[in-house]
């Protein structure tokens, strides 16, 4: 299968990125899922029903969230009928939506998306590795379904990658979001995994990731806050990664980043063309 997953879009320049790119590549490279991180799509804080709609309606199979995820509080609301969007698993037991899907992929496929938060420099939730076992338990790779991501919304670099190698073997894709700087080290692990770090934001990178420069330059050299964060509103680059699973194993066999359009050298997979 051809699975692309796109980093958190921030504000309008990523979200204008994502739905001008992502019809094109769909149908360039014949993609069977897209999944993408929008905890940032709102103007920098969370999601809007109608933007999840634009989103869905650009191509995006499954949407998946973060520390920001109830930045606007309508998220809390249609997250219950909005069943392509999904929340961090491990959030207290009782909390809205749910933090894992199974979806049917445009090749008829079935792909079991699964967002986690990690707990390092971050709100204190549950076990994300605990969450995640439970989940490719009920649902193992090759059995209950044909591919599976985990989008791994943590700080450190070093909780990113032990998520990756605690499924390595049992999940097509381990990809690091919330720090929205893409890393070089997108990989196929030990066990059949591909991995990256951090699949970088879909926004304008003229900015103190994602955000306009003068207010968090302002906060870091004065340390008092004088204004409110905004999205930077520059042409934005499309970040993420490029996978193809094995169709009997659902292992990746193929991994790429994608860094199109903005400021960002650009990358794009050369499997596909
Ligand atoms: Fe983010
Ligand atoms: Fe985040």
């Amino acid at each position: 299968m051809r699975i692309l997953f796109i980093g958190d879009i921030v504000g309008r320049a990523g979200r204008d990125a994502f739905c001008t790119h992502i019809p094109r590549l769909r149908d360039k490279w014949a993609l069977d899922f897209i999944a993408v991180n929008v905890e940032n799509a709102a103007g920098g804080f969370g999601i809007t029903e109608a933007i999840a709609d634009d989103i869905i309606a650009a191509g995006a199979d499954c949407m998946t969230l973060g520390n920001h995820a109830w930045d606007q509080r309508e998220a809390l609301v249609f997250i219950e009928r909005q069943t392509r969007l999904i929340r961090p698993i491990n959030y207290p037991t009782g909390t809205a939506g749910r933090g894992a899907n199974l979806y049917e992929a445009r090749n008829g496929r079935r792909v079991l998306v699964m967002n986690a938060m990690g707990r390092i420099f971050m709100d204190p939730l549950d076990d994300p590795f605990a969450a995640v076992e439970r989940e490719i338990t009920q649902c193992p790779l090759g059995v209950g379904c044909d591919a599976s991501i985990i989008d791994i919304h943590a700080e450190t670099t070093s909780e990113k990658y032990a998520m990756g190698h605690f499924v390595d073997g049992r999940a097509s894709l381990v990809v690091g979001t919330h720090t929205h700087i893409p890393t070089a080290d997108h990989q196929i692990l030990a066990h059949g995994t591909g991995f990256i770090c951090d699949a970088g934001m879909t926004g304008d990178y003229d900015s103190v990731i994602g955000m306009d420069k003068e207010e968090p330059v302002r906060r870091f050299t004065r340390r008092i806050s004088s204004g409110r964060f905004e999205p930077a509103n520059g042409v934005a680059t499309l970040c993420g990664v490029a996978i193809e699973t094995n169709d009997a194993t659902g292992l990746a066999q193929k991994i790429a980043p994608l860094r199109i359009g903005g400021r960002l050298a650009q990358a794009e997979p050369d499997f596909w063309n």
